[in-house]
């Protein structure tokens, strides 16, 4: 099973980006191979028709699609923005979704996970997320995690100092191995 695992954020210090390091660890304890990208990677314009009609999608949206279909499933790790999507994910949600004659949301097993300083940890981005991945038949799982008080939440080693919520991470990733197992046959 290979994942592909992206923290939509390009702070140098991301809190999603840690989660997504502790996320990228524990799928490797599970026997997946994870991969952990980086959202600059994947840097394109904002949306525009004109520009699609002439020169198509542009590169990073298609290094994103061409990484999504080289892996099993996706984990999303996203900061929350005013309650809901960030701009640079939600960009890159729309320009892939733009792919003919389908694109690479379709039937994509998806986990949603989230970090943030505050006490909601996120949960509200999450759900906001959903509405466009589903809009695009997207497989996103039931079980969503979002990490509150991310700032104080990791231990050194980049475990969390909370061991239950800890356990919680781990159970929800063995359950999302087995989803997305199930879903790619
Ligand atoms: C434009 C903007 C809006 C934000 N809105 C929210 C919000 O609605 N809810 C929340 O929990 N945090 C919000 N935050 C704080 C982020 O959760 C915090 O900056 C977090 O560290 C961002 O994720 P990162 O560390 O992975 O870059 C906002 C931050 C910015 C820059």
């Amino acid at each position: 099973m290979k994942i592909l695992i992206l923290p939509a954020s390009l702070r140098k210090d991301s809190l999603n980006r840690r989660l997504g390091t502790l996320i990228r660890h524990e799928l490797e304890a599970r026997g997946a191979k994870a991969t952990l990208a980086d959202f600059h990677d994947y840097a394109m314009p904002l949306y525009d028709g004109d520009l699609e009609q002439s020169s198509g999608l542009p590169d990073g949206a298609k290094k994103l699609a061409a990484d999504l279909r080289a892996h099993d499933a996706l984990v999303l790790v996203s900061p929350e923005y005013n309650y809901s999507i960030p701009g640079v994910l939600k960009n890159a949600i729309d320009w892939v979704s733009r792919e003919r004659p389908t694109n690479a949301w379709k039937e994509r097993p998806i986990l949603l996970c989230s970090a943030s300083p505050a006490g909601p940890g996120g949960i509200r981005g999450l759900w906001q997320l959903r509405i466009p991945l589903e809009g695009n038949f997207a497989h996103v799982h039931s079980p969503m995690f979002a990490l509150s008080q991310a700032h104080e939440a990791f231990a050194d080693d980049g475990s969390l100092r909370d061991e239950k919520l800890h356990k919680m991470l781990r159970d929800m990733l063995g359950g999302f191995i087995a989803y997305a197992s199930a879903l790619n046959g």
